[in-house]
């Protein structure tokens, strides 16, 4: 592997905002220890999920062994500090994206999750036959399949929306669209293959102006910006744990507390019900209503160790790192003939999707995989921006704060390698 000389390697000279080097930093995460097919792993696939700190472990592992029984169902001190513990996360999620209430944040298991109970709860009351859904072409299937099957159940109409050409949700583009008959936007943050983001105070005023909602796939979002749901003034704003140095298994659906109490319940069964009748229940306010049976307590403190970690080192730090490596990574990539880049121009927030000309991209990540380079090659789960790109599937290259130059080097001397092999090959 090429190593940088001290003056032309200024990851070493970024500082976190608890004043740790990078490689200071990268001893907090196991991950960056392992090997793959003998060769220390160089994970660029944050985009699917991040790597997790030791801390974040720990905090889990910690309450499984001093304090790791259920939440809101015991009255004595063990079951009192797991409810704390877990309620102390509530309250530091909404702290964490701005929310005015800590009632404002419900625990799902993903992303995924959240805009479903959106699409069921919300949608289901509030969108009626004739009216319209905005979705982008270019969501992850997570924010667009529930609204197209919405409106199938409701009568309602999808209309799709086309970003610019490096992949934003333009104010003006949004507005196009609009009709008195809008009820509800669906629009991600940051685009998991173009890496664009979108600008939420924007897009949420235009929404508003017509009296429909916003809601937020903030996904990959919230893993290189700060949120602000008040400021942006958006209706609803869903993100997972485990892109954002925390467990699988914890998902956070903000709402605004009038929406979220105007909606019905979705699941139903345990701690989500306030009289059960014979006949009839009535239900807890939230954000318990939406949190039906034991929930994933673990993960949730887990997140909550996460979202303390992201305060420590700081959002200006994460950009700053992954803004160097991606710079990096595009010269690199563009400088091979072979590499077709679909997003160099306007690369963005750690994600650069491209190709090897004429070569299927699985075998191209094949090539990586066995140089220990950890990629992904496919569709990633948006088929509707491979339409918008005008190809089946690409490689994708996601890199986060813990990645070091030094990496970035190898990856482009393995491009080079993977499109000189592949030459020979076909
Ligand atoms: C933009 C975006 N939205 C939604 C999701 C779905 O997240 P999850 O699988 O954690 O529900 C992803 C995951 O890749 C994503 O990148």
């Amino acid at each position: 592997m090429k190593k940088h000389t001290k003056q032309d390697r200024p990851s070493s000279v970024l500082v976190a905002k608890d004043g740790r080097t990078v490689e200071e930093i990268r001893k907090d995460f196991p991950m960056t220890q392992a090997l793959e097919h003998g060769h220390p792993l160089i994970y660029f696939n944050s985009g699917a999920t991040s790597l997790k700190p030791v801390q974040v472990l720990d905090k889990m592992d910690r309450y499984y062994k001093e304090y790791g029984v259920n939440v809101a169902r015991g009255v004595d001190k063990i079951g009192y500090d797991a409810t704390k513990a877990y309620e102390d996360v509530r309250a530091q999620t909404a702290r964490f994206i701005g929310a005015a209430r800590p009632e404002e944040i419900i625990f799902t298991r993903n992303t995924t999750e959240a805009l479903n109970l959106i699409a069921y709860a919300y949608g289901g009351s509030h969108i009626a036959e004739g009216d319209e859904i905005i979705v982008s072409v270019n969501e992850h299937h997570a924010n667009y399949v529930p609204w197209q099957e919405l409106a199938k159940r409701q009568g309602a109409k999808l209309v799709l929306v086309k970003p610019d050409k490096t992949g934003q949700v333009t104010p003006e583009l949004l507005e196009e669209k609009m009709t008195t008959r809008t009820r509800l936007v669906a629009l991600f943050h940051v685009s998991n293959v173009m890496g664009a983001s979108n600008d939420l105070e924007a897009l949420a005023e235009v929404s508003h102006r017509q009296g429909a909602v916003l809601v937020v796939d903030g996904a990959q979002g919230i893993v290189h910006h700060p949120v602000d749901v008040m400021k942006s003034d958006v209706d609803f704003y869903c993100f997972s744990g485990h892109k954002l140095l925390g467990p699988t298994g914890i998902g956070v659906l903000y709402g605004k507390a009038d929406l979220l109490r105007a909606m019905p319940p979705w699941q139903f069964g345990g701690e989500m019900i306030d009289v059960v009748g014979d006949y009839e229940t009535t239900f807890a306010d939230i954000p318990a209503r939406f949190e039906a049976g034991t929930m994933p307590i673990a993960e949730v403190l887990g997140l909550g160790e996460a979202l303390a970690y992201v305060d420590r080192i700081g959002y200006d730090f994460i950009q700053a790192q992954i803004a160097l490596l991606g710079q990096r990574m595009v010269e690199g990539l563009e400088a091979l003939p072979n590499m077709e880049i679909y997003n160099a121009s306007n690369y963005r927030n750690g994600v650069l999707a491209y190709n090897a000309k004429g070569i299927h991209p699985h075998d191209v990540a094949g090539v990586y995989d066995r140089e220990g380079i950890s990629i992904r090659a496919g569709h990633h789960c948006n088929q509707p921006t491979m339409r918008f790109l005008d190809v089946q599937s690409t490689l994708r290259a996601s890199v986060n704060f813990y990645n070091t130059l030094d990496e970035v080097e190898h990856f482009i001397e393995v491009s080079k390698k993977a499109g000189d092999f592949l030459d020979v090959l076909f």
